[in-house]
Parts: C-alpha cells; sequence; structure tokens
C-alpha cells in the first residue's frame, strides 16, 4: 500500500466523529473550515454548533447584523474573518441566490476563502480533486519526504503544494484530506509525535534519520509590536462608559472602553497625567482603582494591558464613546480580556463560550 492508501485506512480505523463530516453542505463546512483555521477541534465544536443552530442556512447567516456575528465570533480572535463571513453570505444571498458555491474556482473568488478553504470545501462538499494543505498536512508531508525546504517560503509553499497534489487519491480527495489532517493532528503532532504506533514509519524519512524535532521548517519572519494599553472603567449611575471599535487596528467592530495607549509602559500615576488622558477626562484624574498589568498576545502583537477605574466623568463624548447599563454589556461583542475583565469585576456570570 503506498503512503496515502495507508493513511486512509488508518483513518478508517481511528478517526473522530465529528459533525462536518456527516455533510457535503458546502455551507456547513465553510463554517466548520474558517472556525478551524481559529481553533483546534475540541475549541472550536461549540463555536460550530451555536453558529449552525442561531444561522441554520447560509441566508439567515446574511441576514444577521455584524454585532451578532461578532459576539458569536467573540473569543476566536482574528475578528475580521467574522466580519468577512458575513460580507460572503451577504453576497452569496444577493449574486448566487442564496446557494453556497462548492466549486474552487468559484469558492476562491469570495472574500476570506484562501486556497485552503477552497481546497476544502470543494473536495468534502463536491469531491474536487484539490489537496488541502494547512499545517498538519505540511508537518506530515515534510516528515515523511523529509522535506527541508521552509513551509513558507515562496518555493517551499510551491513544492508542498505539488507534493500534496501528487499523493492525493483523486477517486476519494474528500477522505484523502481528512486522513492528511487527521493524521497529523492525532498522532503525527508537532510534539511527541506517536511513531511508536505510526502505520508508515518504515517509509518516513524523518523517522528513520531521526528529524521529526527539526521538521517541519518554518521562517521567522514577521516582527512582534509592543503596545501599552491603559482602558479607562468609568461608571455613572448604573451605566459603563463604552467605545465601539472603528478604523483598520485590532478588534474593529468589538466594543471596549475609553482608552490611551502608549509606547512604553508607564506607571498608571503618569498615565492619567497625559495630555491625552486630561483631553478626555480634564486635568485633575482621580483613580479610584489601579487594576494589574496584563499581557495579551495576539499573532503580531503583545499588547499589555492595564484597567484604571476613575470617580470623573468625561468632557465630552468621543464619536464611538456611549454609556450603557452594566447588565447589557454582556449582549456586546467585546474582546476577551475585556471581557474577561468586566465579567470578573461585575461579578456576571461567565458563559464560558470561550476557545482558551
Ligand atoms: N482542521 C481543519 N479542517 C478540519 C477538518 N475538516 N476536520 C478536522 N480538523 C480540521
Amino acid at each position: 500500500m503506498n503512503f496515502a492508501d495507508e493513511l486512509v485506512q488508518w483513518y478508517h480505523q481511528n478517526k473522530r466523529d465529528l459533525p462536518w463530516r456527516h455533510t457535503t453542505d458546502p455551507y456547513v463546512i465553510w463554517l466548520s473550515e474558517i472556525i478551524l483555521q481559529q481553533t483546534r477541534v475540541e475549541q472550536g465544536l461549540p463555536y460550530f454548533n451555536r453558529f449552525l443552530e442561531n444561522y441554520p442556512t447560509v441566508n439567515d447567516f446574511a441576514n444577521a447584523s455584524e454585532d451578532d456575528i461578532l459576539k458569536l465570533w467573540q473569543g476566536l480572535g482574528y475578528y475580521s474573518r467574522g466580519r468577512n463571513m458575513l460580507k460572503t453570505a451577504q453576497l452569496i444571498q444577493q449574486e448566487y441566490g442564496g446557494k453556497f458555491p462548492s466549486g474552487y474556482d468559484e469558492l476562491i473568488k469570495l472574500k476570506g476563502i484562501g486556497d485552503y478553504t477552497a481546497a476544502a470545501i470543494s473536495s468534502f462538499a463536491a469531491n474536487e480533486a484539490r489537496a488541502v494543505l494547512d499545517g498538519n498536512v505540511f508537518r506530515v508531508l515534510a516528515r515523511y519526504f523529509g522535506i527541508n525546504e521552509p513551509i513558507n517560503s515562496t518555493t517551499g509553499k510551491k513544492q508542498f503544494k505539488q507534493l500534496a497534489n501528487e499523493v492525493l487519491n483523486k477517486k476519494e480527495p474528500a477522505t484523502h484530506n481528512q486522513a492528511m489532517m487527521e493524521f497529523g493532528a492525532m498522532l503525527c503532532k508537532p510534539k511527541n509525535p506517536a511513531c511508536g504506533i505510526c502505520p508508515v514509519r518504515t517509509g518516513c524519512v524523518a523517522f528513520k534519520t531521526n528529524a521529526t524535532t527539526h521538521l517541519p521548517v518554518k521562517l521567522k519572519t514577521v516582527k512582534v509590536r509592543e503596545r501599552f494599553f491603559n482602558y479607562f472603567l468609568i461608571i455613572d449611575d448604573g451605566k459603563i462608559l463604552m467605545n465601539k471599535r472603528t478604523g483598520n487596528d485590532i478588534w474593529t467592530g468589538l466594543y471596549d472602553l475609553p482608552l490611551v495607549e502608549t509606547s512604553t509602559l508607564l506607571p498608571a500615576n503618569e498615565v492619567i497625567t497625559l495630555p491625552h488622558t486630561a483631553q478626555y477626562f480634564g486635568p485633575d484624574v482621580h483613580t479610584e482603582e489601579v487594576f494589574g498589568l496584563q499581557k495579551h498576545i495576539l499573532t503580531h502583537q503583545r499588547l499589555t494591558i492595564r484597567f484604571i477605574k476613575i470617580k470623573n466623568l468625561p468632557e465630552f463624548l468621543e464619536p464611538d464613546w456611549f454609556f450603557i447599563e452594566i447588565e447589557n454589556v454582556q449582549k456586546l461583542a467585546l474582546p476577551k480580556i475585556v471581557f474577561l475583565f468586566l465579567t470578573n469585576f461585575f461579578k456576571f456570570e461567565n458563559n464560558s463560550l470561550f476557545s482558551n
């Protein structure tokens, strides 16, 4: 048996029973694949179920508001994915008569659908012979075939794509793709792969040369940006001052608190004397409580966040600021770190809608 057939046989014996493997509905597969690009299976499952419950069809999804989608997406991170999904659903409603496409060439034109997602949907929904390449597949191929080319270099991407399509079982691309991903997720894991029970280890270059820990190779390219967020907690008459995030920064469309960002870490008593702070809250800011610093790691940014409760009311409301009843805050889509802080501060019941 060749490598791919071995993996398919392993898959039939070991696969997890996952809901998106029981459907060929491209909409449902799209939902699952976009969520699974954000998080692991166990953590993605509750999100998948909630989305499908709330929006059983792409038309239901298209009729949702951005606030609703972001609220359901809360905790998954990379919120532009959620916003792109809404735009795509609306386009499918308007231009495709609500029929979600299942062919690669149509899918690849849609917002938020790249090569991976188009290959996944077209193979799972229409059995199109397209090999998927996600982190799992890169790892399995790099190890089995002993490829040292970085998976994120231009040549590497080309080489892996060609190889993935060469080994693809063209008669059963859906099963083949699921098998490759499942094998990478469950057996050929990033750390401590289960080589002892691996059905293809005798042909595996990395196993034979003791190189599993070195493969795959990935170039480190992006610099991490350090940012310092000082959030102001202002409560007045049972209401809290919130901010809707706009523009091109992280968390667009989500809600947070009035913010003064600094380029270095300053003590809280200096933050409250900054011109920016004075412009918002006047020259004499009365601090009630300063909460401890928290780190929040995003893909390309490292945030250091503190919350400062002050007695002052704003001199004026910025265009994106508004007061809202405290009990209604939970209905807003909030960045996870803000959600956790407010949940803890107000002793809301945690609805555990989080990936970690
Ligand atoms: N990760 C990405 N897509 C997946 C799928 N269809 N099944 C399991 N894990 C996945």
